[in-house]
């Protein structure tokens, strides 16, 4: 089994480039393969889950080269290089598509596939398998496609049999970027215009990336407009850095005392930075610097002619050594810090009073059931913590002490740990914690670096 240690850090200093942003890179693949001719994506993710999506769409007949090339200041990144097919250029797949670990593919590739008149059936792991797919099927149905699944047609595998599509106008009852991006998505093939409504906002990466493709989106506040009928064209996405992979060493900064870190190349989406909000009102030092656009392509207009809206970067600092209070984060804040909840339980156990989270419960139906995961783990460790079936409540300040832990297999966990481990008196171990490559290949090297 594999398994790490990890003990009280001494110090925490220093700065890096966390990995690409998973979300981005997904999109920027999958997109690109559904666009007409030649797109490249700059500072991809190459980590296991959106490896999956490029398997994938090869499996679909697109070619997608890689190439390592220089990026700014000189590091390493990977390129890739899409041949895109076109909306309807994709081959009918041989065998059984893969999703691996990956919600974020196979629930995207079910709007895609929904649009394509041929069959597939799409898998995943043990975990993906667990996780509910009937929200993305509800949706296409009406929109006419044929799709059945395991459990009453809620799980993985998934056939489809797509085929000619309809518009629909559709409240979505859950705030989620991976459904809204599916019905998204087969609103391009359907026959007049799509209409999604979401009850909260959540991360808007498809509606910045897809009009950079030639997509008719159009976006007011919870409303969102896309028209069908267009060829989308390759072009060109730069994937900015991952907030969500930043996070635990954000998180890990202002809790260790003596520490002081700056992330370099951080994607700060307003839809994703909901931590940030909430570290900040618990009094952390953290300071947002060299704030700026990423335009994944900077000549696009959008099709109204209005400004296309790129992707906001910054580098962030942070530092230890102040005082936490608790806080209360409810259902709107969710979509926002959706990812963040097991570094945010963490920290709670580090703030002065009752940190509640509720309005939570799609955290049961991620990679693990992380609301009972970390609850679990963290009591290990000697945290106050009631769990309630929507979320849960910590009682701080608690003096963490080092236990023998389980990742789940799920990579937010994994690294939640670690950084719980950091603060711990005595060493612990954390089982399973391959499952960071799941999104942040070289977690463990940045961290060994930060504290040696
Ligand atoms: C993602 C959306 C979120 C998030 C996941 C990635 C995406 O899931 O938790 O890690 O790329 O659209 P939901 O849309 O299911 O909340």
């Amino acid at each position: 089994m594999d398994r790490i240690e990890i003990c009280r850090a001494k110090k925490f200093k220093g700065e890096f480039f966390p990995p690409p942003d998973k979300s981005i890179s997904h999109r920027a693949v999958i997109f690109s393969s559904i666009s007409k001719g030649k797109s490249l994506v700059k500072n991809f993710l190459k980590a296991e889950d959106t490896m999956t999506s490029v398997n994938s769409m090869k499996m679909l007949g697109v070619d997608i080269v890689h190439r390592r090339s220089t990026g700014k200041k000189n590091r390493r990144e990977t390129e890739l290089i899409i041949n895109g097919r076109g909306l309807y250029g994709l081959k009918e797949p041989f065998d059984i598509i893969d999703c691996r670990n990956s919600g974020t593919t196979i629930r995207l590739l079910s709007g895609i596939l929904s649009g394509n008149a041929f069959f597939s059936i799409l898998t995943g792991d043990e975990s993906l398998k667990k996780r509910p797919m009937s929200r993305v099927i509800l949706p296409l149905r009406q929109m006419g496609a044929e799709i059945m699944a395991r459990g009453g047609d809620n799980y993985p595998p998934l056939a489809v049999r797509g085929g000619r599509l309809k518009a629909i106008k559709y409240s979505m009852p859950v705030a989620s970027a991976q459904v809204k991006t599916a019905i998204m998505l087969a609103g391009l093939y359907a026959v007049g215009e799509t209409e999604v409504i979401e009850p909260f906002k959540s991360r808007d990466h498809s509606e910045r990336i897809l009009p950079c493709f030639g997509a008719h989106i159009s976006v007011e506040g919870l409303y969102i407009k896309i028209r069908s009928g267009l060829e989308l064209k390759g072009t060109e996405v730069y994937v900015p850095g991952d907030f969500s992979s930043a996070a635990f060493f954000i998180v890990a900064a202002i809790l260790i005392p003596d520490s002081e870190v700056l992330i370099k190349n951080v994607g700060v989406n307003p839809t994703r930075t909901g931590l940030l909000e909430v570290l900040k009102q618990m009094g952390a030092n953290i300071v947002l610097n060299n704030i700026r656009d990423i335009y994944a392509n900077s000549s696009i207009l959008t099709h109204d002619n209005s400004l296309f809206i790129g992707e906001p970067v910054a580098d962030i600092y942070c530092k230890g050594g102040r005082d936490l209070k608790s806080i209360n984060i409810m259902r709107e804040s969710i979509p926002l810090l959706i990812d963040e909840f097991p570094i945010i339980c963490v920290a709670a156990t580090q703030a002065e009073g009752i940190t509640t989270i509720r309005g939570a419960e799609e955290l049961r139906l991620k990679e693990s059931d992380r609301i009972s995961a970390i609850s679990k783990e963290l009591r290990k460790m000697g945290a106050e913590i009631e769990e309630f079936e929507d979320g849960l409540s910590i009682k701080g300040k608690t003096e963490l002490k080092g236990a023998s832990l389980e990742s789940y297999k799920d990579h937010r966990i994994a690294m939640a740990l670690s950084i719980a481990s950091l603060i711990a008196d005595g060493t612990s171990t954390i089982n399973n914690v391959s499952s960071v490559n799941i999104s942040f290949p070289g977690f463990f090297d940045i961290l060994s670096k930060l504290t040696a």
